[in-house]
């Protein structure tokens, strides 16, 4: 990448959200030059407007040519669904926005899902329906609420929450009978209904890396108390105070990071803006919906407190490679969107815009629906009219800057309610007698695991590794083994953890057995863990020893096993203690590392991940275990992390 000062940057679109782009590009002292088409009365303040609209691809082309740009960033969906981006890229220009085969994960809902499922990315069950007279009997029968959204883009429309079974039939109605939404809405998706905050995990992807922009919340509602009709967004803050700080890293590690991974394997990477809307859950985090590019408003809150050159990573996104240090920020900026008259069914235009002068050390304004008037008075043009932006390091002061600002207009509506979840949430965390479920140190508590390990231990040690480099989401608490000589044991003394022994005196004498398992349940009662994770446990533990752990029980097992009873693998099921010689004994062509639950049936609880290894024609069981511990080591951590739902925790509301 050149240092050179000199760059010229291209911005598509004419909202608030580019306005926010140019602002802060303009602050890098490696841009020169900054064009936005076709930009707003607010951009060409600080940049150059031309007049192309945000999807004439060839315009685009022309124009970037002429002018030598350097980097072009694709803010609105008009543009990439135009596939302004592919047209750039394949002339061989810079460009930040996905590519219109990964620009498909916004594109498709079904597509997505698909995506989410391979990566294992939580999200709303669903079910999805082409055909009208299946999706009604459908909604006749299913869970209610129910969310209704139809596959393809619709301009923010086509998700409907259905509260009873006449609003779900309706909103199936409109989209497969009577193609309210044309081709967007010949599929939908019936999704279970969630609920819990929501925030949106913006990310930069270079295709592979991905770079986190610290949280943002935005607030959907026309009204106060998230009442009135859906909107483009009606203001949002940045950072969110409670997500714990290391969770924003834990959500792209769940949400995003998987996806970028499929798009990549299935020959589609994603280079651009990734945006994920995520709902916080009580069973942890879950995927709402994927956007290919900034989020409008929470660029207008982001881009502010991100104290990061921003060109330099936009450039690495098209050209380079990405870091994977997440964007650095300071302090609050809360962001108040003005809207029209009548917004967001019919909005009015033609209100002269007042207040504007002598706001110099007031709040940032970024422009959205606004013109000029041939007197040179700023009027309103369009349903989110101006973005009110407060800074300061805390939300409280960012919030007062923004909502003090005299700009005003006939009919303008705002929301006078941004933010209040979070300050309610920062008040009750400062007060002297804050209960303890709402502590801070809540969303930091890590949840406990007690590891039952008999063998060499490296399953131990990657378990160790992992907790020590911050990757395991959990701790170890104790180890366990019922061997006295197990290498296991000396790892966790080699690392300080706690170690049991508890012998048994006859494996074959249900006497001993007894003793032994009435020992171990009392132990495992004592420490009282979250999770029993068996890594390495040569004994099958009775019906009785699973009823008197409270916790669930992992197992790591060297074999791939079905991930549900009914599933049909092509191999035989190998289970029990001599997995991977009897891997080479029925010359399987592969087998794998099975990661699962514990139940009574041996090797048969549910599946939670699992991968393949191949066996080799000339592998002994020495070479082919060789190359299953390290798989084993990954899934386990993968396993412990995803069953532990880091996420869940990061809700203090
Ligand atoms: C692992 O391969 C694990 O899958 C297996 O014991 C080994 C322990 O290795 N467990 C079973 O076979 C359970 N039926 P380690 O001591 O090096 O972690």
């Amino acid at each position: 990448l050149s240092n050179a000062a000199d760059n010229r940057v291209l911005i598509t679109g004419s909202g608030a959200r580019e306005h926010a782009l140019a602002w802060k590009l303009a602050q890098s002292p490696l841009v020169a030059d900054i064009f936005v088409a076709p930009g707003n009365p607010g951009t060409a303040q600080i940049a150059t407007n031309v007049s192309l609209s945000a999807a004439d691809a060839g315009g685009i082309l022309t124009f970037v040519r002429d002018r030598n740009i350097d980097l072009t960033v694709i803010g609105p969906e008009a543009s990439l669904a135009a596939g302004v981006q592919d047209v750039l890229r394949s002339a061989g220009h810079a460009v930040v926005g996905p590519s219109a085969a990964a620009f498909r994960l916004e594109g498709s809902k079904a597509l997505a899902k698909q995506i989410m499922a391979a990566g294992d990315v939580p999200t709303a069950a669903y079910a999805s329906f082409d055909d009208v007279t299946e999706a009604r009997q459908y909604v006749a029968g299913c869970d209610l609420p129910v969310v209704v959204k139809v596959d393809g883009l619709a301009a923010g429309k086509g998700v409907t929450i259905c509260h009873d079974r006449d609003s779900a039939r309706r909103a199936v109605d409109e989209a497969l009978a009577d193609a309210a939404f044309g081709v967007a809405g010949s599929r939908i998706l019936i999704e279970e209904f969630l609920s819990g905050p929501e925030v949106s995990l913006i990310c930069l992807v270079d295709g592979e890396n991905v770079v986190p922009f610290p949280l943002a919340q935005d607030h959907k509602r026309l009204l106060d108390g998230d009442a009135g009709p859906n909107t483009g967004g009606m203001g949002a803050y940045s950072p969110v105070p409670f997500v714990a700080p290391d969770g924003v890293e834990q959500l792209t590690e769940l949400t995003v990071r998987p996806v970028i991974r499929q798009l990549a394997e299935m020959g589609t990477p994603y280079r651009g803006v990734l945006f994920a809307g995520l709902m916080l859950t009580e069973h942890g985090a879950k995927v709402l919906e994927y956007n290919c590019r900034f989020g409008d408003p929470e660029a207008e809150a982001i881009l502010p407190i991100m104290t990061d050159d921003l060109f330099p990573l936009l450039k690495q996104v098209a050209v380079g490679r990405l870091s994977n240090q997440p964007v650095r920020h300071d302090g609050y900026a809360a962001a108040v969107v003005l809207a029209a008259s009548g917004y967001p069914a019919s909005p009015r235009s033609g209100d002269r815009i007042e207040g504007m002068d002598g706001i110099d050390n007031g709040p940032l304004i970024f422009h959205a629906g606004t013109t000029l008037s041939a007197g040179e008075a700023l009027m309103t043009a369009g349903g989110r009219v101006l973005a009110v932006v407060g800074q300061g390091s805390a939300l409280a002061t960012a919030l007062d800057q923004a909502y003090a600002s005299p700009v005003a207009f006939a009919g303008m509506q705002h929301r006078s309610d941004i933010g209040q979840q979070a300050l309610a949430w920062l008040a009750d965390r400062q007060a002297p007698n804050a209960s303890t479920d709402h502590s801070p140190e809540m969303a930091t508590d890590l949840p406990r695991i007690v590891v039952l390990a008999s063998g060499s231990g490296s399953n131990l040690r990657a378990l160790v590794e992992a907790q020590q480099s911050g990757n395991l989401q959990a701790t170890i608490e104790a180890v366990v083994s019922h061997e006295t000589g197990a290498g296991s044991l000396e790892i966790a003394a080699a690392a300080g953890i706690p170690r049991y022994v508890v012998e048994i005196r006859s494996r074959r004498d249900p006497a001993a057995r007894d003793v032994h398992e009435r020992k171990l349940a009392k132990l495992i009662d004592d420490l009282n863990p979250d999770l029993v994770v068996l890594a390495g446990w040569m004994l099958i533990l009775s019906p009785a020893l699973l009823d008197r752990v409270g916790c669930p029980i992992l197992n790591v097992h060297p074999a791939l096993l079905p991930m549900e009873e009914a599933e049909l693998i092509d191999i035989p099921i190998i289970r029990g203690a001599r997995a991977v010689r009897d891997a080479i004994q029925l010359r399987v062509p592969y087998t794998g590392v099975s990661v699962h639950r514990l139940t009574a049936d041996v090797d048969a609880g549910p599946v939670i991940c699992r991968e393949r290894v191949e066996v080799l024609p000339a592998d002994t069981e020495e070479s082919l275990y060789a190359r299953i511990k390290p798989v084993e080591h990954r899934l386990l951590v993968d396993a412990i992390r995803r069953f532990t739902e880091p996420s869940r925790r990061l809700v203090n509301v």
